[in-house]
């Protein structure tokens, strides 16, 4: 059989990615990896898909296989990362890359040396949202840029004791990467605060973390705008959002409030004749698909959809969050093996959108201490 095969390792998120995967032209298989029994069986049965490993290491043993997207909890993304290089495989891992500068340090090390691929699988650079913001700038719609506002509320009550205590800022790539894509730029320093306070009740997930919700102002290489982020886990009233804002001297672009739907463009021409402050004319705006980006057996997944592909007993649906994302991400980590270059987020992009998280969360235990980050492109 010729084209790729891919291992997909941790089936709760990682479900949404086997028929992706599966409908790619460059790809010939998909092998699931999951302990969980049961729901290792589910997916296969659903996929037409046989056999399986319950332990990454089978599967990194396996010669047959090219290729592992991890998708299991982020404590095991290091580790794992750094496993599958050294095993000789191609690597694409949900965010984040890692949570200590030493394990960015400890992946990028171990790309060099395997010489295969490793993608970081952000979304948010993927998504409609971002994908029309940068046609909008690049077409230089916006003027120069002068704020940028990253956002990521979720509440994770009830989720997995992994996530309870989770530093918030040790998640911040969602909200930072846009601005960091869009620029084309990394952190230079941040500057953060904590803000609530968890009880001990609360963290039993291990982490040295006291904060709910964390506040970030992070400057950046060569611009003049400060990107200003909001990261919240715990105890804040509010619906799931996780998205940017961007202001330019001419026009602003603001996420939808219910994080679906249409955005909001604000464009601002010159003052009205005998009254203070410039115009403002408020839009609405449904970001279109991109689906010339994909080959065309990929781009019904860029919304929700049902498919029936071949050795399926049944049609499944398949969700489509995070902007459409999904299938651009495969695209580019199938692409970028297939054609033998580096993908959009490789090692190094991936590293420059991970650490100023963990140099955020290290300056809310400071106090607000101001704390350089390191640059890795
Ligand atoms: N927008 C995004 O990019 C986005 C969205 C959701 C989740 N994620 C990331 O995707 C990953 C998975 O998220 P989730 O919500 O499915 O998490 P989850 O904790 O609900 O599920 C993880 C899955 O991995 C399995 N697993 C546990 N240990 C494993 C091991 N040793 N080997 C293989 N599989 C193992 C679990 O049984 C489970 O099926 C996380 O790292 C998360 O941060 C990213």
């Amino acid at each position: 059989m010729s084209g790729l095969t891919i291992a997909v390792v941790g089936l709760g998120f990682g479900q949404d990615f086997v028929p992706i995967y599966l409908s790619h032209p460059a790809v010939a298989t998909v092998v699931l990896v999951e302990p969980d029994a049961q729901r290792r069986a589910e997916v296969a049965g659903r996929f037409g898909l046989r056999g399986g490993f319950a332990d990454i290491a089978d599967a990194l043993a396996d010669p047959a296989i090219d290729a592992v997207h991890i998708l299991a909890p982020v404590f095991l993304h290091a580790d794992m990362a750094v496993a599958a290089l050294e095993a000789g495989k191609h690597v694409a891992c949900a965010v984040p890359m890692a949570t200590t500068l030493d394990d960015l340090e400890r992946i990028i090390a171990a790309k060099n040396a395997a010489g295969t691929t490793y993608m970081m699988m952000e979304t948010a650079v993927f998504g409609r949202e971002y994908l029309v913001v940068e046609e909008m700038l690049r077409r230089g719609e916006f003027g120069a840029p002068t704020l940028f506002r990253g956002f990521h509320i979720q509440n994770l009550d009830g989720y997995p004791v992994y996530w309870q205590g989770f530093p918030p800022m040790h998640y911040l790539t969602h909200a930072l990467s846009p601005v960091l894509g869009l620029l084309d730029t990394t952190v230079e320093s941040v500057t953060c605060l904590g803000t609530g306070r968890l009880p001990e009740s609360r963290r039993t997930g291990g982490f040295d973390n006291p904060f709910p919700t964390e506040v970030g102002l992070f400057t950046l290489r060569d611009q003049d705008i400060v990107a200003d982020i909001t990261m919240s886990f715990f105890q804040t009233a509010r619906a799931y959002v996780e998205g940017f804002a961007l202001y330019g001297e001419h026009l602003g672009v603001e996420w939808p409030p219910d994080n679906e739907g249409d955005m909001t463009v604000y464009r601002m021409s010159g003052p009205r004749p005998g009254s203070r402050g410039n115009q403002v004319v408020k839009e609405s705006l449904a970001p279109r698909d991109f689906p010339e980006r994909l080959p065309e057996p990929l781009r019904r997944f860029v919304r929700e959809t049902d498919v029936h592909l071949p050795g399926m007993p049944a049609p499944a649906s398949v969700g489509a969050h995070h902007g459409g994302s999904h299938p651009f991400l495969v695209h580019e980590f199938v692409s970028s093996i297939v054609d033998g270059r580096a993908p959009i987020v490789d090692e190094r992009r991936a590293a420059d959108f991970t650490a100023p998280g963990i140099c955020a969360h290290r300056s809310a235990l400071a106090g607000g201490e101001r704390v350089e980050v390191p640059q890795y492109s």
